[in-house]
């Protein structure tokens, strides 16, 4: 396509309200993200309802922003893209609706996209980086190893049999009082802690060897807990911390390995909130490094929840014709 392609991405899944606009699928102009982190900090996790109200008071002003940063009107806009599944079905609902009624009032074709791919997605912003590669994408609410041929093209190597990993991060933070989110939390008072302190187990999946498994890593760590305060013994946060990130990031880094050698992969990629995380950063190059294949990490800012990601995925949806209809619903869980 030889035409510029002007897209703007909207994200509501969880508890940001994002808006971005992306020229031809790479080049941030904006990314706008309003973070409702105070508003559910004091319930120790998203609540909700609290999270939808959020966004339908916030969807408004954060659309007008992008496309003021992007110093762009909607009529030069080209196509308006939104996740429509997985997340919390309240949340999803504001910015699906909303963007229906731009996308009717404006005359702009309509795009509804995966968040799990939009975060995958994540790696082409600002780059030139491209398909194939094998992919971890790493969140709140999933952990998934992804085969990605080609853009569109993915196939789900592996996935979590229970908790994602940044649940896991969450409810351990909990734990430890560090408060919400968990995961920089704990990223923070790990710094300070001895990662080899405690040896945390990390459940082994027989048979499906690519899955994931942190419940039983999550139980470990209020268990050792629970009977350091029965014994009186004071427990030292960072340490905890520490040996627990080294436990999650292992896990993660030896799954990611098996599957580099299964599919012959000679580039690996993270992408989620938890690919945030420093450690599996540090983790995942040395990963690269012993196995001589490249590796890409999205900038921070694009790891975690963003609307650029969201538009990106709709631009490359777009090339592909896939263009939604106005019957375009929500959904809490995901297609794959
Ligand atoms: O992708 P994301 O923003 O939202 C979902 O799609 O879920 O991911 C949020 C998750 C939270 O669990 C948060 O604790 C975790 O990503 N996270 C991190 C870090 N930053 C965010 N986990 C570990 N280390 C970090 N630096
Ligand atoms: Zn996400």
């Amino acid at each position: 396509m030889s035409k510029d392609v002007l897209t703007l991405g909207i994200e509501t899944s969880c508890d940001e309200t994002s808006a971005a606009v992306v020229l031809n699928g790479r080049k941030v102009l904006s990314n706008i993200i309003f973070s409702q982190i105070e508003a559910h900090k004091k319930f120790g996790g998203v609540v909700p309802e609290l999270a939808s109200r959020a966004h339908l008071e916030k969807i408004c002003y954060v659309v007008e922003e992008a496309l003021k940063k992007a110093n762009l009107s909607i009529k030069e806009i080209n196509v308006i893209a939104v996740t429509n599944r997985p997340g919390l079905i309240g949340a999803l609902l504001v910015g699906v609706s909303y963007a229906k009624g731009l996308s009717y009032a404006a005359k702009k074709p309509l795009i509804g996209v995966n968040h799990i791919a939009g975060h995958i997605y994540a790696n082409f912003l600002e780059t030139n980086f491209s398909p194939p590669f094998l992919c971890l994408v790493v969140s709140g609410g999933h952990s998934h190893l992804f085969r990605v041929d080609d853009y569109g093209k993915f196939k789900i190597l592996g996935k979590t049999i229970d908790d994602a990993a940044g649940e896991a991060f969450d409810k351990v933070a909990r734990a430890l009082g560090l408060g919400y989110p968990g995961g920089p939390a704990i990223q923070k008072a790990a710094e300070a802690g001895n990662e080899d302190s405690i040896t945390f187990p990390v459940a082994q999946i027989k048979g499906s060897e690519l899955d994931f498994s942190f419940s039983g890593l999550k139980t470990a760590v209020l268990n050792y807990l629970n009977q350091q305060r029965q014994k009186g013994i004071m427990v030292k946060t960072e340490d905890v911390a520490a040996s627990f990130q080294k436990a999650v990031v292992k896990a993660l880094a030896e799954n990611t390995r098996q599957a580099v050698m299964q599919i012959k992969a000679d580039t690996l990629a993270l992408a989620g909130g938890v690919a945030a995380n420093k450690r599996l950063r540090q983790e995942f190059l040395k990963l690269s490094q012993d196995l001589g294949i490249k590796v890409h990490f999205p900038p921070v800012e694009f790891c975690t929840d963003n609307a650029a990601m969201i538009a990106c995925a709709g631009y490359y949806y777009f090339l592909d014709g896939k263009i939604s209809d106005f019957s375009l619903d929500a959904y809490a869980v995901s297609d794959f």
